[in-house]
């Protein structure tokens, strides 16, 4: 059987990562969640002052970026997805909303993304992989053999997410998930380097009103059609 790359882009918060895991299960593949690298260097570059006021020092990150590594834990049969930096498990920490609020401009750093699709390639290179993100189809596999690009309106994108940390017993304010959404959207599509655009040979699915099984088997028969 032919092992191939599966690139998922779209907006945030919008079910790529579920959708991701879920396909990864299926086929046996790899998940690399490419948000969580930047999210990582962002908690980095909080934890050590170089973001102040949303104020990136962008060449003291750059020059530290040698001291990031980060790595991944996935458990295919209980999708279950860690992220590490330099070997401390920080997945629960890179999905508060401080890391959410100054992801944005973290990732529009040129440099910062350089590192980061060198480390996402690597990844790839033996195929038999899921990646999602924002440039995945257009910079980082622009040879993926089947690319998703997904979407859902804002209003339920910021929905799914207020029950997702709700249920973590995070205190939510939805007015404020819903800015965040929309917020991100802004800087995600509208940033000079690698922003979020559909592939031309990407496949759109708009999930608003489709369930994750609905989502799994659709993505299902476009890989099967390929393998
Ligand atoms: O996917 P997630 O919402 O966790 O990504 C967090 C942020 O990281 C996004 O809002 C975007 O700014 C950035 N990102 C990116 N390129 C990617 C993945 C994420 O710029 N491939």
């Amino acid at each position: 059987k032919k092992k191939i790359v599966i690139a998922i882009d779209g907006h945030s918060s919008c079910g790529k990562s579920t959708l991701a895991k879920s396909l990864a299960r299926e086929l046996g593949y790899t998940y690399i969640d490419s948000g969580a690298m930047y999210r990582a260097v962002t908690l980095f570059a909080l934890r050590n002052g170089l973001i102040k006021n949303s104020k990136v020092d962008e060449e003291e990150l750059i020059a530290r970026m040698k001291d990031i590594r980060i790595t991944f834990e996935w458990d295919t049969d209980t999708e279950k997805n860690t992220t590490f930096l330099n070997g401390e498990n920080i997945e629960n920490e890179i999905r508060q909303l401080e890391v959410s609020n100054n992801v944005s401009p973290v990732s529009t750093i040129a440099g910062v993304r350089s590192e980061l699709v060198i480390q996402q390639r690597e990844n790839g290179k033996n195929k038999g992989i899921v990646m999602d993100g924002r440039d995945i189809g257009t910079v980082v596999f622009p040879d993926a053999e089947l690319k998703i690009f997904m979407t859902a309106s804002p209003e339920i994108r910021a929905q799914r997410r207020y029950l997702e940390l709700k249920e973590k017993g995070a205190e939510v304010d939805f007015d404020k998930i819903l800015q965040n959404v929309e917020q991100r959207d802004t800087i995600d599509s509208g940033r000079e380097v690698s922003p979020l655009k559909k592939a031309d040979d990407a496949i759109v699915l708009d999930n608003s009103h489709l369930t994750r099984e609905e989502q799994l088997q659709w993505a299902l028969e476009m890989a099967k059609e390929i393998i």
